[in-house]
């Protein structure tokens, strides 16, 4: 295994001659060393089927399932597939996902620390994924929003984005938005947290899940707090030029591999539809996502 850090930039890792079936686990504590400290590692030359690739999530922690299924590999629940390619006239998990400002499971009660990304089709102009690492887009904000958020709070909610599925065709708005807030009601989160593996403040906030900031004692701040804070760190900025952004590239037989606990990310916007198709798996480290979320 060889790691290389990119030049020019404080984000990503290049990861040679890895092969998950043969490396030691000190090979595999070291790769998940790079992913916390350098945010994004990209394995080189990894063509893997899919339980390879699900094999190889495993190396680095537990595997968490998507919770609508419409989401999964036809024999692999595990993976978690965006395509906009049908094979043999069907669709296979779902098209255009993650076109805004995220990080994944942000919604949930317990979102994991680590997300895979095995590109398989890959676009020839639009590639690459934007990235943001909201730990160092924390120390970038100003002293007065710094201190307008300590502790504080904030909701978090897949309401915005929830992708209608083929069995809501026909069903009422209002019954489908019923479903949604029982089942994935909104989560509460502090809005800074120390990344338990690196000691990082985190702002962990998004465009695209965070719905509303709280007091210690469960008041709502004016939702004024929260857009000064996407614009701060670049998630208003549709030109993608912000400080902050990070456009990560590949190409075929790349696997990605990134902290879920400090970066944000964002599908790259496409003008002309080209055939897309990737493969993702997410799993659970040895950590929780921060402290203050208890081991059940
Ligand atoms: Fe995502």
């Amino acid at each position: 295994m060889k790691i290389t850090e990119q030049l020019g930039t404080a984000t990503g890792a290049t990861v040679e001659d890895f092969d998950h079936t043969s490396a030691s686990d000190t090979d595999i504590e070291i790769l998940k060393q790079t992913v916390y400290t350098k945010k994004i590692a990209v394995l080189k030359g990894q063509e893997l089927s899919p339980r390879q690739f699900l094999e190889l999530g495993k190396r680095l922690g537990d595997p968490e399932t998507y919770y609508e299924p419409m989401y999964h590999h036809p024999e692999i629940k595990e993976i978690f597939v965006s395509s906009n390619v049908p094979e043999n006239g069907k669709q296979i998990g779902v098209p255009k996902t993650g076109k805004f400002w995220h990080a994944d499971y942000q919604f949930m009660p317990d979102p994991f620390g680590i997300t895979l990304i095995h590109p398989q089709v890959i676009p020839q102009k639009n590639r690459g994924t934007y990235f943001i690492d909201m730990g160092r887009a924390y120390e970038k904000i100003p002293e007065e929003l710094k201190k307008a958020i300590t502790g504080t709070y904030c909701r978090h909610s897949v309401r915005k984005y929830f992708k209608i599925r083929p069995q809501d065709v026909y069903r009422p708005l209002s019954e489908i938005i019923d479903e949604v807030e029982r089942k994935t009601p909104a989560v509460l989160q502090p809005t800074t947290f120390t990344h338990p593996l690196t000691g990082e403040t985190i702002l962990y906030i998004s465009e695209g899940f965070t719905v509303g900031i709280e007091d210690a004692d469960g008041t709502p701040l004016d939702d004024d707090l929260l857009c000064r804070l996407f614009e701060a760190t670049g998630q208003l900025d549709d030109t993608f030029t912000h400080d902050n952004i990070h456009l990560q590239s590949f190409e075929q037989g790349d696997l990605l591999i990134w902290d879920n606990r400090s970066l944000i990310h964002r599908a790259r916007h496409t003008d002309t539809p080209e055939p897309t198709v990737s493969h993702r798996v997410t799993v659970h480290d040895e950590r929780k996502l921060h402290d203050g979320i208890r081991a059940v």
